[in-house]
């Protein structure tokens, strides 16, 4: 893909690219804007580095895809409810995202996609890590891919949140959808179903959806289809989350590792 104002640089061949020759904290010309808006859609997650973001241009960058998301499961900032801190210290017990997942893909309407901007990040360690889902799709055999079209899959946040937040009373959102999805914008297939909310596949015995589902997050975890980002202060990812997997690796534990993230709404998967 051509690209005339933003400096694109792929990290693997298949997930992720970083992004130069762009202020996120600027408002974006109409050309910048549709230049990252295709670059996700190729990369399906881009790093920038050196940003300066407060959460009016975290908002503001997020607004150029579509509405912001309120986190369902949870709580924004008092004055900015659409920003989450990810933050984690010496008194953390566990860090957001430290399993493989989507996020929120419990909602009905999972998100398009989440911005993190991380402005203090320890020494080394603290990556992320993203997976390709299109990629994974794409390497399934034929009888695998024949056997899973149509099928649906339950996905659930209770026993995620109720686990982190024991003192919430509050029921967080269930939903089923495609075990694989068709990219909005690409028309590409990814698989979508994701070791930390995915519960079960629909209209399978336990036993063969347990089988099934182990199957493809081996096959999903294949390093093949990641990328690792290696955060330094103030840089930012942005993934799209209709199509990848990602990991928060902790393992930098008493370090502070600290950011914001905002979350675009997304459609109903189909
Ligand atoms: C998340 O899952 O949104 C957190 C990712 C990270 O902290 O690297």
């Amino acid at each position: 893909m051509g690209y005339e104002v933003l400096d694109v640089r792929p990290a693997t061949y298949r997930i992720g690219a970083e992004v130069g020759g762009i202020d996120l904290s600027a408002p974006l010309s109409n050309r910048q804007a549709a230049e990252l808006r295709d670059a996700l859609a190729e990369h399906q997650v881009l790093f920038f580095r050196d940003q300066l973001m407060d959460h009016e241009s975290h908002k503001a960058l997020g607004r150029l895809f579509g509405e912001l998301a309120i986190h369902s499961g949870v709580p924004g900032l008092p004055d900015h409810p659409e920003v989450v801190a990810i933050h984690a210290d010496e008194n953390s017990k566990f860090v957001a995202g430290e399993s493989w997942h989507s996020d929120l893909t419990a909602d009905a309407a999972p998100p398009l996609g989440s911005i993190l901007y991380m402005h203090t990040v320890p020494e080394y360690g603290g990556d992320t890590v993203f997976a390709s889902m299109t990629a994974a799709y794409e390497a399934l055999s034929p009888k695998m891919k024949a056997y899973l079209d149509g099928m649906s899959a339950v996905h659930d946040a209770n026993h995620i949140y109720k686990a982190l937040f024991p003192d919430v009373d509050k029921t967080y959102p269930c939903s089923t959808h495609p075990v694989v999805r068709t990219h909005p914008v690409t028309g590409k297939k990814s698989v979508f179903v994701n070791p930390s909310y995915t519960t079960h596949i629909v209209g399978v015995s336990r036993d063969e959806s347990d089988a099934i589902l182990g199957y493809l997050y081996r096959h999903c975890g294949n390093p093949n289809f990641q990328v690792r980002f290696r955060w330094r202060p103030n840089s930012v990812a942005f993934w799209d989350n209709r199509c990848t997997w990602h990991q928060a690796i902790w393992d930098y534990f008493p370090a502070v590792r600290s950011g914001y993230r905002v979350t675009i709404a997304g459609d109903k998967p189909f």
